[in-house]
Parts: structure tokens; sequence; C-alpha cells
């Protein structure tokens, strides 16, 4: 236990796998309070059981974060959360000039928009009490750019541009806000990938991925720092090859 997150509230979105699931795990160990969500209730809910078993509270609201009611719907029942991991995101690979439409407006609504909105919901309220702990989970694509990933680097760039703005305009009101900045993680988020390009280019990858848990404890370094420490930015990467 790190200490200091005992019967913290910690919000994490994109809490029903990978990243997300694991920091929900992480901080009910570290004896917090566990408000998470995602779009798969029943991985919301077995996630709930396994932190009440760690001991913890916790609780789950499902939805899907591109609808603004539902936004708005977390804000009320997540009010008074600590902590925000914004981590929801998603992942579309493909050559440039046939990317969709849909694909790209897909990616801009959650990677974007939805971690906006959420900050803005979230943060309004931990101005108002004057603290909070605003987590955003960007990408090693948020400042640099590979092939067929273009336009999922250009989201996270445009999310780390917002966490610095919100860094900015929240620091002199007490309000933390870090960056976790992961490279490769081997969780599901490229499972529903398709276009044989960007297949064959992450097969041919050599590097050996993260696990969720070991972004998850950069996760839990930034939100356990000492009041008067903001950790501004972890660039997590893997430390090998397959
Ligand atoms: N894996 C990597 O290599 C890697 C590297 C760097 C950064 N990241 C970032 O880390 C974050 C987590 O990714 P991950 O690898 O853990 O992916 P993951 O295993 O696919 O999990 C993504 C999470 O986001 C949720 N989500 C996606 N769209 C949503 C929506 N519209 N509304 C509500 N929830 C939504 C998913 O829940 P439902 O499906 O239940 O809705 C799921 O819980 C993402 O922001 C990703 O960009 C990942």
């Amino acid at each position: 236990m790190s200490g200091n997150l005992g019967g913290k509230l910690v919000l994490v979105t994109g809490a029903s796998a990978g990243i997300g699931r694991a920091a929900a795990l992480a901080f009910a160990r570290e004896g917090a309070d566990i408000f998470a969500t995602g779009r798969r209730e029943d991985a919301l809910k077995t996630l709930v059981a396994e932190c009440t078993a760690l001991g913890a509270s916790a609780r789950y609201l499902a939805g899907n974060l591109d609808q603004e009611s539902f936004v708005q719907r977390l804000g009320k029942e997540a009010a008074g959360a600590d902590i925000l991991v914004n981590n929801a995101g998603i992942l579309n690979y493909g050559p440039l000039l046939e990317f969709s439409r849909s694909d790209m407006e897909a990616m801009f609504a959650t990677n974007v928009i939805a971690s906006i909105r959420v900050a803005q919901i979230i943060g309004a309220q931990m101005v108002a009490r004057k603290s909070g702990h605003i987590i955003m989970v960007t990408s090693g694509a948020a400042r640099q750019v590979s092939k067929y990933a273009v336009i999922y680097a250009a989201t996270k760039h445009a999310l780390a541009a917002i966490t610095k703005g919100l860094r900015l305009e929240l620091r002199p009101l007490g309000i933390k806000v870090s960056e976790v900045s992961p490279g490769m993680v081997a969780t599901g988020i490229r499972d529903n990938i398709t276009s044989p390009e960007a297949v064959a280019a992450i097969k041919a990858r050599t590097i050996k991925a993260l696990s969720a848990e070991e972004v998850a404890s950069a996760i839990i370094f930034a939100a356990a720092a000492p009041a008067n420490v903001m950790t501004e930015m972890l660039d997590v990467r893997p430390n090998g090859s397959t």
C-alpha cells in the first residue's frame, strides 16, 4: 500500500478491460473506493466483485461515453471523485488514404471529445472542492506517429495538448493533472483490427509489450505522490524485445 489512497473515491473510465481494469484493481488493493465505468456490464460486475473481495468499496455504471446523456449521468453518480483515471479509448488501424470517416469519427469521439467531457464535469466538481487529481492515459502515439496508426496518433496528440492545457488552468486551483503515456501494452485493444497492412505491421513488432498491471503501477505512482508533488508526465515503455 502506498498509504495515502485509502478511502479516496477513484473514478476509472474504461474499467471493463485492459489498463483501466488493472488500475481499478490496483486502487482497490490500495484501499481506495472504486467507481468503474465502461460499456460491458458483465465485465464491470465481475470487476466490482473482485474489488469487493479485496476489501474495497466498489460500484459501477455501464454506458457509452460517446453519449452526452451518459456522461452527464456519470458525473452525477460518481460525484465527489477524488481521482479521475480518464482512460477509455479505442484504436483503429489502417492506411491513411483508406481510413473511413466513421472510424475517424469514432476515435475522435471516444479518445478526444468523451475524455474532455468527463474531465470537464469531474474537474468542475474538483475545482468546487479545491482538491482532486485527474490522470489522463494518453499513449506513446501522443508524441510520435507510426504508419497505419496516424488517426489514433492524431487523437492522442490532441489528448496530450488537452492534458497540458488542463494542467495550466487547474494547477493554480489546487487540482493535479497527470499524464500517463504508455508504450505498447498487451490488452485487447488491437483485437478488432482487420486491415492486412496493419495486422502485418503489428506482427512484425519485436517489442515485448507492457502488461496492463505494469501501466497500472505507474498510475498508482502518480496518484500516491504527496500532496505537494504533481507528477506531470510518466512515459512508460517496455524494456526489452520478444
Ligand atoms: N494497449 C496499448 O498498447 C495502449 C498503449 C498506449 C495507450 N493505450 C491507451 O490506454 C487506454 C486503455 O486501453 P487498453 O489497451 O486498456 O484497451 P482495452 O483493453 O480495449 O480497454 C478499453 C476500455 O475503454 C472502454 N471504452 C472504449 N470505448 C468506450 C466508450 N465509447 N464508452 C465507454 N467506454 C469505452 C472499454 O470498455 P467497453 O468495451 O466495455 O466499452 C474498455 O474498458 C486507451 O486510452 C488506449 O488508447 C493503450
